[in-house]
């Protein structure tokens, strides 16, 4: 979702602003654009993508050495050069580049109309830079102007804010959506991640909620939410550039499809003696809430039976946008377990805020460490999957799987006294049976290849086979765009059977106790004239030829992490073949901070 950068220092702004973007182009965007602190603030805006912008920029080569960049993914108002941001006060003096909701924008644009203050766009942003102005102003200074700024809006923000009059510094503040400075020589940054600033720093200041800092090339100045100085403590990022870059694939999508057998070794390698939480807490447990929204969901769906399985302990994964409003029974002392790899879904920090109110115990799975999830969780563990930069989660989808297994197994041990150790010996088998099923791409891509048809797909399995089904075919709907539904194999006889035309194709996972059920239904469909697919680790007698994909085999619970590779492969093949935008799909964002 929105993007931002910021540069403050002796260069150019407008080449390093321009870079910035391009790396942020992974949050998922329409249009973008920036400003320039020259003698005025200069703006340059585009609908479409960063490219654009840069063809724009070559023809109107904006200089000056501080500056602000956005990338919007719209929510008030379409995609077009005047909504995009940055958007500037009336009277061309102050740049605000946003990303969140200000809720209450009709309001306090009335408010501000009233003073005779215009507006050209129909963005929220356009009120929040005039009210900064409203406030600057008054109180003729930047901090106590964006203070009461913020104070009048509801919603959720993080700004990056420049005053003509104090033009050498870019101001910044947030409030649940994400913005990090970055601490160079002779020049700071904001960002919304770590991406567009990591081949000059790897140094950072975490904005805390509420806090404002003033940012300039020798400086970075913070005041806390309170308007009380902050001591500016440095993060370091252990990664590099290079973890964020392409590395020779012509997608960030296949990079980290191969990257999985490291994510998961890496991830098991850190959390293979981790208590997770401590003994007493688990003890007293009586059940377990699991929040997330998309593939992370579906993580927490693979989770569910495995936890109950292991500890015996009741389970509930919910779509963390309907958490809070379905009035989940929480007690006090329920553990909620909070997974995300951004660390930033709306919805699923407000399930988390619902949890913690309710009296549960958050343990939360995120891949980006200091995101706002991991400040906000009293334990947290993390993904080692370094950063992920196609929309579409591949590798910390793997990872979040492999810590959910060891959970499961620690709190089988605490509630059962479990015995994990040949358990834990199949998941530390589970890199390189991934590493193996790498190799398989060629045959997915004839499989995806031999469906180039289809505008309908359907995906079945049963228990464990149905989650992984589930995220197999959010992975081909999200790259794709081929419709595509997972179904409870044993339901679609209720109903859906009825869509099953000549040619449909039909993948069955098949790779549980209940596989041959499952293929019974499968052949239900071939009947009807469906053209099947299997995915299987079984012996299965099948009395007529059908394409069939034979994974390796571990324990039945952890099946779904070899499932997820050949699917990956699938989705990617079947976007790659219709020549879709594979790392970002449109429509999409990676990291969703609005609900
Ligand atoms: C977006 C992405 C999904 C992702 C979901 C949850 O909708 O498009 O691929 O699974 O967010 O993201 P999170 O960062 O919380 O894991």
């Amino acid at each position: 979702m929105c993007g931002i950068v910021g540069y403050t220092g002796e260069k150019q702004a407008l080449n390093i602003l321009i870079d910035g973007l391009k790396k942020l182009e992974y949050r998922g965007y329409d249009s973008a654009g920036i400003t320039v602190v020259n003698e005025n603030l200069q703006n340059l805006k585009a609908k479409g993508k960063v490219k654009q912008l840069s063809d724009l920029s070559s023809q109107n080569p904006l200089t000056g050495n501080v500056g602000l960049g956005h990338t919007r993914w719209a929510t008030h108002g379409v995609p077009n050069d005047i909504n995009s941001h940055p958007h500037l006060s009336n009277d061309g003096k102050i740049a605000l580049v946003h990303n969140g909701i200000i809720e209450n924008y009709s309001e306090l644009k009335e408010k501000l109309q009233s003073k005779g203050y215009i507006f050209h766009s129909e963005t929220d942003t356009e009120v929040g830079v005039n009210l900064i102005d409203y406030y600057y102003k008054e109180t003729k200074d930047t901090f106590k102007a964006i203070r009461k700024t913020i104070n009048d809006i509801h919603g959720h923000f993080a700004f990056g804010v420049i005053f003509q009059e104090d033009k050498d510094a870019i101001y910044a503040t947030r409030l649940q959506n994400p913005l990090v400075i970055g601490l160079g020589k002779g020049e700071n940054f904001i960002a919304s991640d770590f991406t567009p600033t990591i081949s000059y720093t790897k140094d950072f200041y975490l904005l805390e909620e509420g806090e404002i800092a003033k940012v300039t090339k020798e400086k970075v100045f913070v005041l806390d939410e309170k308007d009380i100085e902050k001591q500016v403590v440095k993060y370091t990022v252990d990664w590099d550039i290079e973890a964020a870059e392409k590395g020779g694939y012509e997608h960030f999508m296949l990079k980290e499809i191969h990257e999985q057998p490291k994510a998961v070794l890496d991830t098991i390698k850190d959390n293979l003696n981790e208590q997770f939480l401590a003994e007493e807490v688990i003890k007293n447990a009586n059940k377990i809430h699991i929040v997330a929204c998309g593939s992370a969901l579906h993580a927490g769906l693979v989770a569910k039976p495995i936890i109950e399985k292991l500890a015996k302990i009741s389970t509930e994964t919910y779509y963390a946008s309907e958490f809070r409003y379905t009035n989940p029974l929480i007690n006090k002392g329920d553990i909620c377990i909070v997974i995300s790899q951004s660390g930033e879904t709306a919805d699923t920090l407000a399930a988390l805020r619902h949890a913690k109110k309710e009296g549960a115990i958050i343990l939360s799975i995120v891949n980006v460490l200091g995101s706002t999830i991991d400040r906000e969780s009293e334990n947290t563990v993390y993904t080692k999957a370094g950063p992920e930069i196609a929309v579409a989660t591949t590798k910390a989808y793997s990872a979040q799987l492999s810590l959910l297994y060891l959970i499961a197994c620690r709190l089988g041990e605490v509630k059962q006294g479990l015995d994990k150790k040949e358990l834990l010996e199949e998941i530390k088998s589970l890199p390189s049976k991934i590493e193996e099923l790498l190799k398989s791409k060629d045959d997915i891509l004839e499989y995806a290849k031999s469906f180039n048809y289809a505008k309908n797909l359907f995906i079945i399995g049963r228990g464990l086979d149905f989650a992984a089904a589930m995220e197999a075919s959010l992975k081909l709907k999200e790259l794709s765009y081929i419709h595509s539904e997972a179904y409870a194999a044993g339901e679609l006889k209720h109903g859906t059977i009825s869509l099953i035309e000549q040619g449909t194709p039909v993948l069955a996972i098949a790779t549980q106790a209940t596989a041959e059920k499952t293929i019974s239904n499968l052949l239900e469909t071939v009947s009807r004239g469906a053209s099947p697919l299997i995915f299987t680790n079984k012996e299965l007698n099948l009395d007529i030829d059908i394409k069939t994909f034979k994974l390796p085999t571990t324990n039945d619970m952890f099946m779904p992490s070899l499932t997820a590779i050949p699917l990956q492969f699938f989705s990617y093949y079947s976007a790659y073949i219709r020549d879709c935008d594979i790392d970002m799909p449109r429509n999409l964002a990676k990291s969703v901070t609005v609900e």
